[in-house]
């Protein structure tokens, strides 16, 4: 269809991607097999039947039970290279991924066996398709800030291959007020702030993550519009939302994607940008989550472009290679 190749045509970038959320069934299940790991599903068509979440409690449940079948350097590199391939496919130049390095190392994965097979397969990437990357370690907001304290330690040795911290997991009763003493330690080490808020959580969560974990981007903030003081200082910093469509659909965030707030953020001059948060869960990679949005919302050329646009400006691309798409 028309729709379908402008937005195939549209350069992109891919700001909010959980790289254990790109694990597609079959790889899972192949991954699995090669590891000696029995999964408690019979088939991937049987596994595929369980991906119906009433929340986001419901569908992490099931992101981290898929994450056991990593163990070894080639599945993060796999996993990480596959989801690269289907990307450049779909026209992504830029990607900024999270990886979640408590999931794996709770289970006695060693950090550096997670974080070799992801940012080989980033390399890789890099040179066969051109497709340039940023990595972006997320603290699990379930555990505690202690725990977290830990996994900064032990980043540090690879601290040159990782350019911002994240927040993510179950946000309700764990709000970003109870991470603000890494996040302080993490920007003395460098990396640049994001965390998730606003997604499940209510609007004084992003309020939280601005002010006390001095983030430089929102992960979703849907919940930001109950508040036109908080979108009025959106809009004034151009504080960037990485909104994820499909995602807040499955999760029901929205319960239909025409009432998504995507277009109404974009009237207001908020730097909104869409993206696919976890691809293999939530049925769709990036041109899914651009058609379906569109579609639901009847969005314009000018507006599918500006949300493409605004990806590049809340990137952390330099401002030369930005300038090449803005
Ligand atoms: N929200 C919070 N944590 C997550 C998500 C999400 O959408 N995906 C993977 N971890
Ligand atoms: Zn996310």
């Amino acid at each position: 269809s028309h729709l379908k190749e402008l937005i195939q045509g549209i350069p992109k970038t891919e700001l909010h991607l959980h790289i254990e959320g790109s694990l597609e069934a079959d790889l899972m299940f192949k991954i699995a097999r090669r590891n000696n790991i029995e999964l408690a599903y019979k088939s991937v068509e049987d596994l595929k039947k369980a991906y119906k979440f009433n929340n986001l409690q419901e569908f992490l449940d099931l992101y981290y039970l898929g994450a056991q079948v990593l163990l070894h350097e080639q599945d993060f590199f796999e996993l990480t290279y596959e989801y690269l391939k289907k990307v450049h496919q779909q026209n992504v130049v830029h990607v900024e991924v999270f990886f979640d390095p408590q999931t794996h190392i709770e289970r006695g994965v060693p950090f550096s066996v997670v974080i070799n097979g992801i940012y080989n397969a980033l390399k890789k990437g890099e040179q066969e398709y051109g497709i340039t990357f940023k990595l972006i370690m997320s603290y699990l907001r379930h555990l505690s800030e202690e725990a977290a304290f830990k996994t900064l330690e032990e980043s540090l040795p690879f601290k040159e291959w990782i350019d911002g911290v994240g927040l993510d997991s179950s946000e309700l009763g764990n709000p970003p007020s109870k991470f603000i003493n890494v996040f302080k330690a993490s920007a003395a080490q460098g990396y640049k702030l994001v965390s998730h808020a606003g997604e499940e959580g209510p609007k004084e969560y992003i309020y939280e993550a601005l002010d006390l974990l001095k983030v430089i981007r929102i992960d979703h903030g849907n919940r930001c519009v109950d508040d036109e003081i908080l979108v009025k200082r959106l809009v004034k910093e151009q504080i960037p939302l990485t909104l994820c469509p499909l995602s807040n659909l499955e999760l029901k965030v929205v319960q239909k994607l025409e009432d998504h707030p995507v277009a109404k953020m974009l009237d207001k001059g908020i730097l909104a940008t869409i993206h696919s948060d976890d691809p293999a869960y939530f049925g769709g990679y990036m041109n899914e989550n651009y058609y379906e949005t569109a579609k639901a919302l009847n969005l314009s050329t000018t507006q599918l472009k500006q949300l493409a646009i605004n990806g590049f400006k809340a990137s952390w691309l330099d401002q030369e290679a930005k300038e090449k798409h803005i």
